[in-house]
């Protein structure tokens, strides 16, 4: 059994952050081998039960920060060497940039190449589990699916459906689209830690065929994620009216096609209205709020507090290459600033521990994975993060300064990047 003795995050079921000063942290491997958290708490109460046991292996690590590893509900690994590409928006941005770079992923070498830089960023901030858009070509998933699988990582992946309205290179066929899902979903869903995706890019680059058939999909396989895009900017809207004229709204063309349910996750949510919003609550679908995106291509803001009355899941994601940045930190920063942008007003202050709840635990809720990533709660899978808050001056200088949790975590949400992440650590398996 291995005993970390640290300081300790965690949340309750609530969402309320727990965090112990001097922390206990006890893992040890499951009946099948994988390595999850049975004990969490202060030092002072749990030492004489954990750590005196005689197989207790202890790790101190004085002045840092364990908590649970970063999930980001929505990331796009092909576009790794995407990001920071200037461009008009959304619709200019995916046709000058996005879609002749993702036409090169048909090729599994360079696909290789690219996933294995991708989860080393992605490990270098922190983040232990993420929902990934592929490409449009079946080596891109092999690729993400056999490079997650090798480092032991939770991973959801899927083949990017885009039938029309696609350039040469990325458009696939309507039904052998499908056909590729379902040989993928055979091959890769509940494989070691991994799960499968079914990814339509979003409703202008897939024909109603092609939405009825990821549907017909959705239901057959229910615990298989659903991914895609909706609401994210005006023009984009504006073309799905057109081509979608009998929906009452954009979202309403994914619940039209059966895309609506438990696990199915959609990117952005931000010109939703209230019937669309309770429409995600209804079918127990979440929205993956990215806000360094929506920065980035001037998308618009979330709206946290109308999503709060429609009681809707949501958790935070980087949105690379939309998104400007895989840290974790970024990210929390930019979803303060846009509650605050978008209701200034009201005044609204998304909590820190809220923020990091979004990107934590809150995800994982978000995903149909509550109590088993997100969290160090006993019963989770044990990937961590360990922190090192004193990594800068700065840093060193402000947590220092923290009277309160809030204060703390705060800091480092404003200030932190991939340095703070000492370590990531990813629940080991026999
Ligand atoms: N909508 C359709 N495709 C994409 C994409 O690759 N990124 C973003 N941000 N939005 C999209
Ligand atoms: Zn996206």
């Amino acid at each position: 059994m291995k005993i970390y003795r640290s300081a300790l995050l965690r949340f309750a079921d609530d969402g309320t952050p727990l965090y112990d000063s001097d922390g206990l942290l006890a893992i040890a491997p499951d009946a099948q081998g994988q390595e999850r958290v049975v004990a969490a708490g202060s030092w002072q109460a749990l030492h004489a039960e954990y750590a005196a046991q005689a197989n207790a292996h202890i790790l101190h690590l004085p002045g840092k920060l364990l908590a649970p590893g970063f999930v980001d509900m929505h990331i796009h690994y092909p576009q790794t060497d995407v990001l920071g590409a200037p461009a008009d928006g959304l619709l200019p941005w995916l046709e000058h940039y996005t879609f002749p770079h993702e036409a090169r992923f048909h090729d599994r070498s360079y696909a290789d190449g690219v996933a294995e830089f991708f989860l080393d960023e992605l490990l270098r901030n922190g983040v232990t589990t993420s929902l990934t858009f592929a490409t449009s070509h079946s080596a891109s998933v092999d690729a993400i699916m056999a490079a997650a699988q090798a480092r032991g990582m939770r991973m959801l992946a899927g083949k990017v459906l885009q039938d029309r309205h696609s350039p040469d290179g990325v458009r696939d066929h309507t039904e052998q689209g499908l056909i590729d899902t379902e040989t993928l979903i055979q091959r890769w869903h509940g494989v070691d830690r991994l799960g499968y995706a079914i990814t339509p890019r979003f409703a202008p680059t897939s024909t109603p065929e092609q939405l009825r058939g990821a549907g017909a999909l959705a239901a057959k396989y229910p615990d298989v994620w659903v991914h895609s895009h909706v609401s994210e900017n005006l023009d984009e809207i504006r073309w799905v009216r057109e081509l979608y004229p009998e929906a009452r709204s954009y979202l309403d063309v994914y619940q039209r096609f059966g895309l609506m349910r438990e696990r199915a996750v959609y990117a952005h949510c931000i010109w939703l209205d209230d019937i669309d919003r309770a429409l995600m609550r209804e079918t127990q679908t979440a929205a993956a709020i990215s806000p360094t995106s929506n920065l980035f291509l001037s998308s618009g803001y979330f709206d946290y507090l109308k999503a709060d009355a429609a009681g809707f899941r949501y958790g935070l994601a980087s949105d690379v290459g939309g998104g400007m940045s895989f840290s974790p930190f970024r990210t929390m920063q930019a979803a303060y600033v846009v509650g605050r942008e978008q209701h200034s007003k009201q005044g609204l202050s998304l909590k820190p521990g809220h923020l990091w709840w979004q990107h934590t635990a809150g995800a994982a809720k978000a995903l149909g994975l509550g109590g088993v990533i997100g969290n160090l709660q006993p019963g989770c899978e044990a990937d961590m993060v360990v922190i090192n808050p004193a990594y800068t001056p700065l840093l060193a200088r402000k947590t220092a300064q923290a009277q309160t949790l809030d204060e703390l975590l705060f800091a480092m949400i404003v200030l932190g990047d991939d340095r703070l992440i000492e370590q990531t650590i990813i629940s080991q398996a026999k």
